[in-house]
């Protein structure tokens, strides 16, 4: 309990130094699909979901997707809902074995399966049902939380994404498979981290022979996607229309990884 709430602490405090940082090193834990020859792909285990947060607090620090929806501006109350929220959706993806990592929690990445008909028996278990119904509760009062110019961004976001969606893909979504909250910690950028968790995730998709996507927030990222086979089929621009946002317009990316190779 005591552990937890330092752990609270130190997340809010935008740190996410946890643990004593030592030199890149390849994690002992079970490996997913792939492995390259020096990093070692694992699925994220529950106990290192506090550091899998701190990655991705620290990673998206300045992204302008986050920086556009947030506002810049966050009470205390929302933040630690925020972060419940965020502790309780992980590990229901990790109990869903739907998130991979390298060192445990340095870098992370999530992906969600096609909605295939062969997916649809699929049933939860008493544990992700109930956490699946915090996560909903969750999330909705994070919701009521945000502030009404929060409220209209988001609103924004998500009806200009679904839109791009719509208009370049449709229907043929479902059937692929989703990359999403890649992110490693700063202090391990660089170093293949992320191409690791990339390739992983794209060989099960050519694995199951389905064609991935993702929503990128920054296109600072592009030349990155783009080397790992991602294309852009559409593009979205947030806040040009918006008198209280006086940055520069956000431009958000939807990229998919061309068909499935053999
Ligand atoms: C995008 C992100 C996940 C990439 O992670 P990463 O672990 O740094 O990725 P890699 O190390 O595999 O590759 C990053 C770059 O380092 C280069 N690189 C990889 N290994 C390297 C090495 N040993 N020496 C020097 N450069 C290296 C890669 O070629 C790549 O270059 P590029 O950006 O010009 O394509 C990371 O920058 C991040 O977390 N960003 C913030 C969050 C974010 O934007 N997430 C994506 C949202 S869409």
């Amino acid at each position: 309990m005591v552990l937890a709430a330092f752990k609270m602490f130190t997340l809010f405090n935008g740190s996410s130094n946890l643990k004593k940082r030592h030199e890149v090193r390849p994690a002992n834990g079970s490996t997913a699909h792939i492995s390259s020859p020096t990093l070692k792909v694992a699925y994220l285990s529950l106990r290192d979901i506090f550091t899998a947060r701190g990655t991705h607090y620290d990673a998206f620090q300045g992204d302008p997707l986050g920086d556009y929806v947030s506002g810049g501006d966050s009470s205390f109350l929302r933040t630690i809902v925020q972060n419940l929220y965020y502790w309780v959706h992980l590990s229901l993806m990790v109990l869903s074995k739907r998130v991979l990592t390298i060192d445990h929690g340095d870098a992370i990445s999530v992906f969600a399966p096609a909605s295939a008909p062969t997916r649809n028996n699929y049933r939860p278990t008493l544990s992700e049902k109930l956490l699946g119904f915090v996560d909903k509760v969750l999330l909705l009062i994070r919701n009521k939380l945000c502030s009404p110019e929060q409220r209209k961004r988001n609103a924004e976001s998500l009806e200009k994404l679904q839109q791009a969606i719509h208009d370049s893909v449709g229907e043929k979504i479902k059937e692929m498979i989703y990359l999403k909250r890649l992110a490693t910690a700063p202090r391990c950028q660089k170093k293949g981290y992320g191409s690791a968790l990339v390739k992983a995730i794209t060989d099960i998709a050519d694995a199951e022979g389905r064609a991935c996507y993702l929503v990128s927030s920054n296109i600072n990222n592009s030349f990155f996607y783009n080397f790992h086979g991602f294309y852009t089929v559409a593009q979205t621009i947030l806040g040009a229309d918006n008198p209280s946002w006086d940055k520069k317009p956000v431009v958000i990316l939807l990229q998919m990884v061309r068909e499935a190779k053999k």
